[in-house]
């Protein structure tokens, strides 16, 4: 698929603020600072549409972005992010559940992983709950720069083990990214416009 316009729209923390118009949307998740901004940015061939930092923490509400006029990409905080403190945010924010329990729109949800790391309890948490309440969702491994293409299908191949024993019967569809080196762009793009086809 080719992105012929990518806008920004709203930023707001109540789902209920959120774009009327009934179309797709694609939402990426994941700990601060895995990459879900730039991996926004990579795929819009935008270098600032998203804001991006080193630092974590940087997203703080739910971005709509509307691509080729007739689909959205969202990016939203990140979890996990040890130094927001506990009385402004529960483990998972409440807005952010608030989303995903109540946006109609929301087709399929990117939980992101960073491909170096061992699996997190935070991520499989938050797997679980997706899969409680039935959202579809795809994982992206990001980063895939940061570590050699052999180690890429052992990193796999631990996460899958890390899902069904935590009982996922099967490693959900995954992509593998990186966003220096534009990796994974046209998979999840061909998979974006299969489902929008759909
Ligand atoms: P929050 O908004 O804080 O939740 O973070 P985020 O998940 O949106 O992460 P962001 O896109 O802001 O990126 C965090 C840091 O990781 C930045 O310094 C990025 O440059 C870096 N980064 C993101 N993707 C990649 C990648 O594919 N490869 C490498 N090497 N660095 C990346
Ligand atoms: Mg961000």
């Amino acid at each position: 698929m080719k992105i012929n316009s990518a806008e920004f729209i709203i930023s707001n923390s109540d789902v209920s603020k959120c774009p009327l118009e009934r179309l797709p949307e694609y939402a990426f998740i994941g700990r601060s600072n895995v990459g879900k901004s730039s991996l926004i940015n990579m795929l819009t061939n935008h270098k600032n549409l998203a804001k991006t930092s080193g630092k974590p923490g940087k997203t703080q509400l739910i971005n709509h972005f509307k691509i080729n006029l007739n689909w959205f990409l969202v990016d939203l905080p990140g979890y996990g992010y040890a130094k927001v403190s506990k009385k402004t945010k529960e483990v998972f924010q409440q807005f952010i559940t608030d989303y995903f329990e109540k946006r109609e729109q929301l087709v399929c949800a990117f939980v992101l992983i960073d491909i170096r790391l061992e699996a997190q309890k935070i991520d499989l948490e938050f797997i679980t709950y997706l899969g409680e309440i039935e959202i579809p969702f795809c994982i992206i491994f990001t980063k895939a720069d940061k570590i050699s293409k052999t180690k890429v299908a052992s990193h796999i191949a631990a996460y899958r083990k890390a899902l069904l024993a935590n009982n996922w019967e099967e490693m959900p569809q995954h992509f593998v990214t990186s966003s220096l080196e534009n990796t994974g762009r046209d998979e999840l793009l061909t998979f974006i416009d299969n489902v929008n086809q759909d």
